[in-house]
């Protein structure tokens, strides 16, 4: 397990003075880093072409993308290339386990894994994103310089699939080393260059645009064909003009999405379906035959100890103490009781779940269920 070192920062000054406000390089955060994987595992995962890989090269000032599944990177050279692999937790399970020191933020706001190999010289260029990420320099070392947010600075396309930044100042500039991990918010200019083979892997986090949140919640109500109310104008005066939507109409229609939105039973099912969709690919983990019940409580009673698949995207809900939990599990929900509000906890919160914490799930009937279906589904599977 890899446990977050901040020095003298405690979490909470740390979300207090740094989260989405300013960049801070973290030295050595990890302690006596140890890569969760090799250089040639991360360039084999990019062969598989379930694997969404890119590499990102130079060629004096002509910038290069190729798209993976790649069938070999001999042509690239010793330098100046960088290889990208997305959601590298979905595949695996030991580079999963570098989210679990970032929980500290919620499960719904982590997006993914992503982890580079970089080539001396290799990079891909100075960029904004838009997402907050934790960058970790695994093996390797490499030059990284990073901005605040400046609005002058301008963004260019080096190439059709490549967004970089004009020159920015630098409020940090180091080099960073194995274990040693780099915080950028959203919008501040960076850029890394290798100095030496090196593997970084990126905590990135999301954070959906209005338009990601309104969209969601129209195909929620087209899948579930929930009408909702009518507009309605009992009381409405005489229009002087049969052309114009005046404002007090606008008004109406905009209290009766206003009125939608404020269904709390409504945004607490969409929300919580929406946003623990899987965006990728799982590497579902289903067994071949299913188990029946009896067998997954011999197993638990063993001391067989069940992992979450990498990857798999879950969070609960409950408004209050009383109320029912909304268990989400890969976009679907599953309503528990109250008292159930274990159960949710130990699916969502921990990754790996200890002996005694399985055991949790052979004290009733409806839990040993609901265990057997989420391993039939291939969500949870007893670890090696
Ligand atoms: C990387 O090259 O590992 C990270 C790229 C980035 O800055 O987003
Ligand atoms: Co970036």
């Amino acid at each position: 397990m890899y446990s977050l070192n901040f020095g003298s920062l405690s979490i909470e000054q740390f979300l207090a003075e740094y989260w989405q406000q300013k960049p801070l390089l973290i030295k050595g955060g990890f302690s006596n880093f140890q890569d969760p994987l090799s250089a040639d595992e991360l360039a084999g995962l990019a062969l598989d072409e379930q694997v969404d890989a890119r590499l990102i090269h130079q060629n004096d000032a002509n910038w290069l993308v190729d798209e993976g599944p790649f069938d070999g990177f001999d042509q690239y050279g010793e330098k100046d290339w960088t290889l990208l692999v997305q959601a590298v937790d979905h595949w695996q399970p030991d580079a999963a386990k570098l989210l679990e020191p970032f929980r500290f933020i919620p499960n719904w706001r982590i997006d993914d894994l992503m982890v580079s190999f970089s080539a001396p010289g290799g990079g891909v260029g100075p960029h904004l994103d838009q997402y907050d990420v934790f960058i970790i320099q695994g093996m390797g070392k490499r030059r990284w310089r990073v901005g605040m947010p400046d609005a002058s600075l301008e963004q260019f396309c080096p190439h059709p699939r490549l967004l970089q930044v004009s020159d920015f100042n630098a409020c940090i500039d180091d080099v960073m080393e194995p274990g040693d991990i780099l915080y950028i918010p959203p919008g501040c200019p960076h850029d890394g260059v290798s100095l030496e083979p090196s593997l970084n892997y990126s905590v990135g986090f999301r954070a959906p645009a209005q338009k990601d949140l309104i969209g969601g919640l129209a195909d929620y109500l087209l899948d579930f064909q929930i009408e909702g109310e009518r507009f309605s104008d009992p009381g409405r005066l005489r229009s002087l003009s049969p052309g114009e939507i005046n404002s007090r109409d606008l008004g109406q229609v905009r209290q009766l999405m206003q009125q939608l939105l404020a269904d709390d039973d409504l945004m607490s099912h969409w929300f919580g379906s929406y946003i623990s969709q899987a965006k990728r690919e799982l590497d579902l983990q289903e067994p071949e035959p299913h188990y029946q019940a009896e067998e997954i409580a011999e197993y638990l009673d063993e001391g067989s100890v069940l992992g979450r698949l990498g990857g798999l995207r879950c969070c609960y809900q409950q408004a209050n103490a009383e109320g029912d939990v909304q268990l989400f599990i890969n976009g679907d929900r599953f309503p528990l009781p109250a008292n159930e509000i274990d159960s949710a906890r130990l699916l969502t919160d921990r990754s790996q779940l200890t002996e005694a914490e399985c055991r949790h799930f052979m004290q009733t009937p409806e839990r040993l269920a609901f265990i057997t279906q989420l391993i039939n589904q291939g969500y949870w599977y007893f670890v090696e």
